[in-house]
């Protein structure tokens, strides 16, 4: 077992990463909820797998209920969330009732914002059950749905009590989502830890130590900048290019975000912030896990970096790669971008 704790201003909570952790639930939720009503939100997939395991974990201490959505992004919606909240006031839920998100990163998103909305906001626990979202949304607090065709731009933060991994889940991924968590992971090592890295280049079993060193990162980076002001960009290494690529072309996020650490990096060594080994090594481990490193060219995708919406006024935050392990943030203004490009 491993624990970390996410500590911040409005509310600190643990991660536990443990192996078959679903089946004694109560156990930890015990320590962050004292009433009696569960409601679990979760997919039409998960539902298959875990489902009955976590309510058969719960319900000597809990009565427990759920709301079951369909698997994708499509249930990032406004329509989903009113079907969510329209659910759960049918079946009484009060506002000290703990929601439970059961499942990947829509899951996550959608029960987070459920949480932060409804009656003003209800506590909830993570259980993210694929390596994309226990890598990532899962922590943090990041809650939202897509609108207007823009991903998460309706959102709130609001941090859980408590966030449950089970790598024994890992077990139930195909290969290509699987991989598409291990982007995510990596991108953790390359702007944190030079040691998880190392760790990595051995293949190893993606395990409770593993994960723990990965979240570790984003731990940091979180309590420095809980609401994303300045530090927390740093997440955003291989974002830049990675989103542009991932909205044009039929990648997973954390495919684009590969190809976009690559793009980041090759660009970071021409303005000679990044030191030249970390392409080869960060490459070769990418490669290990079937990661895609086509070579794109940035010069054709400035344009769609400087109208992305994670500029603001006119700057764009770049994350560089000093050294393994170690990143920067390099603002630069949208006009100078270009030109500083070209000189290089
Ligand atoms: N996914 C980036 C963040 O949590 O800030």
């Amino acid at each position: 077992m491993k624990e970390l704790e996410v500590k911040l201003n409005t509310n600190s909570y643990k991660i536990i990463i443990e192996d078959g952790l679903l089946n004694h639930l109560s156990f930890y939720i015990k320590q962050v909820y004292q009433n009696n009503k569960i409601f679990i939100i979760t997919d039409d997939n998960v539902e298959k797998l875990y489902l009955n395991n976590v309510i058969k974990s719960l319900e000597k201490d809990f009565i427990v209920d759920y709301v079951i959505i369909p698997h994708g992004e499509k249930s990032k919606s406004i329509i989903t969330y009113a079907d969510v909240c329209e659910k759960l006031i049918d079946k009484g839920i009060k506002r000290n009732n703990l929601l439970i998100a059961l499942g990947g990163g829509v899951v996550g998103d959608l029960c987070g914002f459920v949480a932060a909305t409804l009656y003003r906001g209800l506590p909830y626990v993570g259980i993210p059950t694929s390596l994309l979202a226990q890598m990532d949304s899962s922590i943090g607090g990041k809650t939202g749905i897509d609108f207007y065709n823009l991903k998460n731009i309706i959102g709130a933060f609001k941090q859980p009590k408590m966030v449950l991994i089970d790598p024994l889940t890992l077990n139930t991924l195909d290969k290509r989502e699987f991989n598409n968590g291990m982007g995510e992971l990596i991108k953790h090592g390359a702007i944190g830890n030079a040691n998880l890295l190392n760790m990595l280049k051995s293949k190893p079993r993606i395990d409770e130590n593993i994960i723990a060193e990965s979240l570790s990162v984003k731990k940091k980076v979180v309590e420095a900048d809980e609401f994303d002001l300045g530090d927390r960009m740093k997440l955003n290494f291989g974002h830049t290019f990675g989103h542009a690529i991932e909205l044009k072309y039929n990648y997973k996020h954390g495919e684009a975000v590969a190809i976009g650490m690559l793009m980041a990096l090759r660009i970071g060594i021409k303005l000679k912030i990044t030191d030249e080994e970390c392409l080869n090594e960060i490459e070769n481990i990418l490669k290990l896990y079937d990661l895609p490193c086509d070579y794109f060219d940035y010069n054709d995708y400035l344009d769609d970096i400087i109208y992305d919406k994670k500029n603001i006024a006119g700057v764009i935050n770049f994350i560089f790669l000093t050294h393994l392990g170690e990143c920067v943030i390099y603002k630069i203004d949208e006009n100078k971008l270009k030109e500083k490009l070209n000189e290089c």
